[in-house]
């Protein structure tokens, strides 16, 4: 099933901009709502104007529910809400929890009554993430070279770990994680959590707060300094764009039997990588040395994340096709191609 009118919140964002360019290709009518408060939005709405396609833009922020319930009313016949808006590091989370709260828990519950009072049939997809496990200390560890690895649970985390919301991004992308399946439950919705791991890929504006592969990239071609924070041994799975989008439209294609469910969503065992690791063929890729400090941990930062997808294959036939090494050559050709953007990075 190919969505006919699709709302996008965050539509100006890497996900966001990404979804939009995927459905406005298929023919779906495209709506994006958007605040702009990440830097750099901007630029990829510009990007959108120049792929042809027509989409319409709401400069809407979702803490106002006023505004949503004016937008929701007058678009009842949207079919598929795919909800990306949000305030999306941890570090920012800590510095300003109310901001985090109103956009993350808040903002998700009035899409949600948008969605309740005016749309109810449509299938609501939204990025959660896999902070809502914690920073799973209970894990068994060992430490290698220059990475950590599982000694049990060695195909990844399930959803059937416990929930242990962690910092205020987790307890605010938990929340309306939770939110979204009980409105599913009691109001009967076809809402769906997708609970991801590290996205990558073109149009992606990395900073050190938040899109760490991205960051990486821009700060090595421009030839500036590098943070690590930790020792750089955690291990991440990491997802390339175009397969998350592949995930979206089997979801979408299967809603009326998956509504209220919650799926882990990442690269899996094959695409998990730690920034040491990273770094070292970022370098060979780029052929030269970066300068490289590192700073003590941050605060829930989990050692290692693996997402396991054995739930997502089983109910949807889907899994990465995309090998981290090929994806991540295709974001450094990309930053490479698009180096003014980043000039005031
Ligand atoms: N990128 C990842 O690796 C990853 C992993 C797990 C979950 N997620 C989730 O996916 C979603 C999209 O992530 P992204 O990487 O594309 O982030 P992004 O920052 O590029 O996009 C988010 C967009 O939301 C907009 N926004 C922020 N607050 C808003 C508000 N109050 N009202 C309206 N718009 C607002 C921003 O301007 C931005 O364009 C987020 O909810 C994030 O938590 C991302």
């Amino acid at each position: 099933m190919i969505p006919k009118k699709v709302l996008i919140t965050g539509g100006g964002g890497f996900i966001g901009s990404n979804a939009a360019e995927h459905y406005l290709r298929k023919g779906t009518e495209v709506i994006i709502i958007d605040n702009l408060s990440r830097k750099g939005s901007d630029t990829n709405l510009k990007w959108l104007k120049t792929t042809g396609s027509n989409f319409k833009f709401q400069n809407i922020d979702i803490r106002d529910h006023k505004r949503l319930g004016e937008f929701f009313k007058k678009h009842s016949d949207i079919d598929t809400i795919l909800h990306f808006a949000g305030q999306v590091a941890v570090t920012s989370s800590l510095v300003d929890p109310r901001y985090d709260f109103e956009t993350n828990a808040l903002g998700t519950f009035n899409i949600l009554e948008g969605m309740r009072n005016y749309c109810a049939d449509a299938v609501l997809l939204y990025a959660s993430t896999n902070k809502v496990y914690g920073s799973l200390e209970q894990l068994q560890i060992k430490e290698g070279k220059d990475n950590y690895q599982l000694i049990k649970y060695k195909k990844g985390i399930t959803e059937t770990f416990a929930l242990d919301f962690h910092s205020p991004y987790g307890c605010s992308k938990g929340a309306a994680d939770s939110y979204i399946k009980d409105y599913s439950r009691v109001y009967n919705l076809k809402g769906i959590v997708f609970r991801q791991s590290c996205i990558y890929g073109e149009h992606q504006l990395g900073i050190e707060d938040q899109g760490w592969i991205a960051h990486f990239i821009i700060r090595a071609i421009l030839n500036r300094p590098i943070t690590i924070y930790g020792d750089g041994k955690q291990v991440r799975d990491v997802l390339y764009i175009k397969d998350l989008l592949e995930a979206y439209d089997k979801a979408i294609e299967k809603s009326n039997k998956i509504g209220g469910d919650v799926f882990n969503v990442g690269g899996g065992v094959q695409n998990q990588i730690s920034i040491l690791q990273f770094i070292h063929f970022l370098e060979d890729e780029l052929d030269k040395k970066f300068d490289i400090k590192f700073k003590d941990v941050r605060a829930g930062d989990q050692k290692i994340f693996i997402s396991n997808n054995g739930k997502i294959k089983n109910s949807l036939g889907w899994s990465p096709q995309t090998k981290w090494k090929i994806g991540v050559r295709k974001l450094i050709k990309w930053v490479k191609e698009n180096q003014e953007l980043f000039e005031n990075f």
